[in-house]
């Protein structure tokens, strides 16, 4: 049963949104003034699947008001983690230790990170059955690296109708590599691995700043973990009374402060975009700088002021610390008004340009050869319906907008809603032209 309190259509505004939602932006100008960035959706997901470790009421704060907080709330109430949000930007989750270990359809189809609970149920109850996770559409997301990570740690699984189940008496350490750094796999690794017998090492780690987030949660809780923001974890485990509930500070969300350093950019505005960890974004900051952002460090983030108009550049993503595959969506947006030509390669996702043809009914110059992208900069976009196929590809038709004469429409507004955290609002408050409809 749900404790009083967590009505997700009374809390989160947003998951009331209907398909038929749009968001229509004007070009308004230079956006100037300052917005705060709250915390990382990809990280307040797996902090929220990891109070399955342990009894106990936990506290997040900087937490994102986002459909995803939304959804993974529905799972792990259907688990036995029950969540209320007594105040905007903070959740209490209690853990009262009937944990059913099972992930339904109806819940995990809708986002990626629901396979996190995958480690976490497995180590504490030592049976899962967790329907295939769905999430973004842009490609293949296999999760092979999660399994025979768990399968070398004593773990068997079995794959019949759309479901995974995988059973174990204790896990047991192992020596992981990895071929890939996957953010999922490392994550679901490390708190698998928090209540195994023995000593795992994950080498090939992601080194995501989320990942380390969790790894300090992981300590905060009583983990044993070594090795923390290098490529080399190491995880003792410890026994099932050695974790406790903690208060946990979530780390700010690169990807949304991308975001608003973007929308500065195209729009020739200057803005204070608080709350952040430049130290978390430095390679895109070193590109953005390179495309003739000027940007200062200022008490708890960075004033970004725009020049005329950007340069171009060449760019690739990589797995960090190098640019972000979610960065890109909107980095294609900026050299779509750049001076110049840029080429941009995709090291993680083959399918991520979808968004592309979208740009393209806005008058963007952009074609594309399997990984690549060559973006041709125009002065300026001009307004047109577009949509937003997933969550950086609507936050980047949003951007694009600001760059566009006369009105763009977007629809797929759900999309959005998953990660960003009131981007209408926020935008608007600085100068944009921006409404819900
Ligand atoms: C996370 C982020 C996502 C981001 C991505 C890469 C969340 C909820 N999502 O996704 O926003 O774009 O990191 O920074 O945090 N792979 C395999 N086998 C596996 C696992 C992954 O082949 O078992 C491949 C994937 O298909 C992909 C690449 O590895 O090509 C990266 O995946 P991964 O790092 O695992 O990303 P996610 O954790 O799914």
């Amino acid at each position: 049963m749900r404790p009083p309190g967590f009505t997700p259509g009374a809390y989160w505004g947003a998951m009331n949104a209907t398909p038929t939602d749009t968001i229509v932006v004007r070009n308004s100008g230079a956006l100037g003034g300052t917005v705060d960035v709250p915390g990382a959706k990809n990280s307040v997901l797996k902090l929220m699947a990891t109070t399955i470790l342990t009894d106990g009421t936990f506290e997040l704060t900087n937490v994102p008001d986002i459909v995803d907080v939304a959804i993974m709330g529905e799972l792990l109430a259907a688990i036995g983690v029950e969540m209320i949000r007594p105040e905007p930007g903070t959740l209490l989750l209690t853990n009262s230790g009937d944990i059913t270990p099972v992930a339904p359809y109806e819940l995990v189809e809708k986002i990626r990170a629901s396979i996190n609970v995958l480690g976490p149920l497995l180590t504490r109850c030592g049976e899962v059955r967790l329907s295939m996770p769905g999430g973004d559409d842009f490609g293949s997301r296999p999760i092979d690296m999660h399994v025979s990570g768990l399968e070398d740690m004593g773990a068997q699984f079995k794959f019949s109708h759309g479901y995974l189940e995988a059973r174990c008496e204790r896990l047991h350490g192992a020596d992981i590599i990895f071929d890939f750094p996957s953010v999922g796999a490392t994550e679901n690794l490390l708190t698998a691995a928090v209540f195994a017998d023995g000593r795992t090492t994950i080498d090939n780690a992601a080194r995501e700043p989320e990942i380390t987030d969790l790894c300090n949660f992981l300590v905060a809780m009583g983990a044993d973990i070594s090795g923390i923001g290098t490529s080399k974890l190491t995880v003792v485990g410890v026994e099932r009374d050695a974790l406790r509930p903690v208060r946990h500070h979530t780390v700010p969300d690169r990807i949304q402060a991308a975001t608003y350093l973007a929308a500065a950019a195209v729009s020739q505005g200057e803005l204070d975009v608080r709350g952040i960890r430049p130290t978390d974004m430095t390679m895109l900051l070193d590109r953005f700088t390179d495309m003739g952002l000027e940007l200062t460090d200022i008490d708890d983030g960075l004033h970004v002021r725009a020049p005329e108009r950007l340069r171009s550049i060449d760019i690739a993503t990589l797995p960090y610390p190098g640019i972000a595959t979610d960065y890109k969506p909107l980095i294609i947006t900026m050299l779509a008004v750049a001076d110049g030509v840029g080429i941009v390669t995709e090291n993680l996702y083959p399918g991520r340009f979808r968004y592309v043809e979208e740009l393209q009914r806005l008058g963007a110059d952009v074609t594309t050869t399997g990984h690549h992208a060559v973006v041709r900069g125009v002065p300026r976009l001009s307004g047109a319906p577009v949509k937003a196929h997933d969550i950086r590809a609507g936050a980047a038709m949003v951007v694009a907008g600001l760059a566009a004469e006369g009105e763009t429409t977007i629809s797929g507004v759900h999309h959005i809603d998953r990660g960003y955290d009131d981007l209408v609002g926020r935008l608007r408050a600085v100068g944009a032209g921006i409404e819900r409809c």
